[in-house]
């Protein structure tokens, strides 16, 4: 029996979460009462030749678009978005102008039959749009002083980057971000499922939560004496911040942690999904100046717990495309291993002392870099790990000091192919303790007040850990450069558009 496109309804079909394409009974509605999308055609189980018969309105971008006989025809591949196939589209002469409509990048409205090609060896569409009508076309401008600059030749992921308007139009982007866009709803449901709250921490922020100093600043000062070119305003030789925006100096957050441990301590478990910014000239393929981060607060959780739950964490990664599953199952199904700090420079040392060349020198108290993380996860244990008991001096003030005071209730997700994915630890809960780590970094108390206040009054165990959303998706998609798995990417010395 052909499948029936329902009429056009008011309401949105609900979408599947597990992204198998559209079932034989679903079909993706959009806003526009009348259009369809090309995933609902060609995402059935029969590559959509069931619909044979059926008029559908379709729009999206050609991709690809050649003329045929002498001119009487075209065949457009057309895209919308919707999914990674394009839906091949024949049109008569008699319906448009066929020397535009078959450029690449050109936007088309068409309305019209879904019909079953003539089936020879080279035919592999199960089905086609055979045009009767274009209703509009958005043409490409090839004289113009901007070329389009996505011909259908193939690309560098490189040269994409220097096209960010359009890179989106590309293959590889468009999967990059429905999969960015999956992953996202894939962790608001799992917070949901585990009643972890989503809160709001703020962008704009005047505590430096990892200490570390590398932050942008918020300020409103330089604009205006730019503009009444009087000069910045100071005091006793200092600048006057009493006089900027916020009255005092301000910043882009490195995390939501402290503001979400605020929340933790009266609403049990929370989580915040938001953009956080770093000001490290950090030139890697695993480093942004913007990223986004899912952090999640557990109250009356020590770190046991937490490094239990971002294991389920990780689980929400089986809701991600197919291309990626077979990753994305050997994270869900083997277990993490657990190495504490000490034992993995052990294996590290081991490692040298077989012959293993490594750029940075391995140090007993050392941090690891990316090139020891990956040693650890992909070459010996070939699986994630989980290192924990970091050495205290390299890791943050509110980490819990462990009771051998010389290291700290910390713990980093390592896999392979990316490395640290996951940063989390237990939050020094004793305000004592906490004070004393806050002065041995050298960090200015009063600053602080209000979060050491959480300990002076009704302080809890607690514990959480923040999860790189670009990270993620290095590791489920296999892309190699964290520059592309973010639409608008900043990094030292660029922030296009
Ligand atoms: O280990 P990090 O710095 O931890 C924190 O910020 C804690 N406050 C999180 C928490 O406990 N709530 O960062 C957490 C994760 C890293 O493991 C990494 O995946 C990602 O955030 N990350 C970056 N991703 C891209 N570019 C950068 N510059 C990143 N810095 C951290
Ligand atoms: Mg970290």
């Amino acid at each position: 029996m052909a499948d029936k496109i329902p009429p056009p309804t008011d309401q949105l079909a609900a979408v599947p979460l597990d992204n198998a394409g559209a079932s034989s009974s679903t079909v993706h509605k959009t806003w526009s009462p009348s259009r369809t999308r090309i995933r609902s055609i060609l995402g059935r189980p029969n590559g959509g030749a069931g619909l044979a018969g059926q008029k559908v309105q379709i729009s999206g971008w050609v991709k690809k678009g050649r003329e045929q006989g002498k001119g009487t025809f075209a065949f457009l591949e057309v895209n919308d978005g919707s999914c990674a196939a394009n839906l091949q589209v024949k049109v008569d002469a008699s319906a448009s102008d066929l020397s535009k409509l078959v450029t690449t990048g050109t936007s088309l409205t068409i309305d019209s039959c879904l019909k079953i090609p003539p089936q020879g060896k080279a035919t592999k569409q199960k089905i086609e749009l055979s045009a009767e009508k274009v209703i509009d076309v958005g043409t490409v401008d090839q004289h113009g002083k901007t070329p389009y600059p996505i011909p259908k030749t193939k690309l560098t992921l490189e040269y994409l980057r220097d096209h960010t308007n359009f890179r989106a139009r590309t293959t590889t982007m468009a999967a990059v971000t429905r999969i960015r866009h999956k992953i996202c709803l894939a962790a608001h449901v799992f917070c949901d499922k585990h009643d972890i709250c989503y809160i709001h921490t703020p962008i704009i922020t005047t505590s430096d939560c990892e200490g570390a100093g590398e932050m942008f600043q918020v300020t409103t000062l330089i604009n205006q004496s730019d503009k009444l070119e009087t000069g910045l305003p100071r005091k006793h030789g200092k600048i006057d911040y009493s006089q900027d925006f916020f009255a005092r100096q301000a910043y882009l957050t490195v995390s939501g942690q402290l503001h979400a441990e605020t929340y933790a301590c009266s609403m049990g478990d929370v989580y915040t999904f938001g953009p956080t910014f770093q000001a490290e000239k950090s030139h890697t393929s695993r480093h942004l100046a913007e990223f986004w981060m899912v952090e999640v607060e557990l109250a009356f959780a020590g770190v046991e717990e937490a490094m239990n739950c971002c294991l389920d964490d990780m689980e929400l990664m089986k809701n991600v495309d197919e291309a990626c599953i077979h990753r994305l199952q050997m994270v869900a199904l083997t277990s993490f291993e657990r190495v504490t700090h000490t034992k993995a420079i052990t294996l590290l040392e081991e490692a040298v002392a077989k012959g293993k060349k490594f750029e940075n020198q391995v140090e007993r108290r050392m941090d690891l870099a990316s090139e020891h993380e990956r040693h650890l996860t992909e070459v010996l244990y070939k699986k994630p790990v989980i290192v924990y008991n970091y050495p205290k001096e390299i890791k943050a003030f509110y980490m819990r000091l462990n009771d051998d005071g010389e290291t700290v209730a910390a713990f980093d997700v390592l896999v392979p192919k990316v490395g640290e994915l996951i940063g989390g630890s237990q939050r020094e809960e004793r305000m004592d303790v906490l004070m004393k780590r806050m002065e041995e970094k050298g960090l200015p108390i009063k600053e602080y007040e209000w979060y050491i206040d959480l300990r002076r009054h009704g302080t809890v165990k607690h514990s959480g850990f923040g999860l790189g959303l670009e990270r993620m998706l290095l590791f489920a998609t296999g892309m190699d450069n964290i520059r592309d798995v973010i639409p608008f990417p900043r990094y030292p010395g660029r922030a296009d558009l």
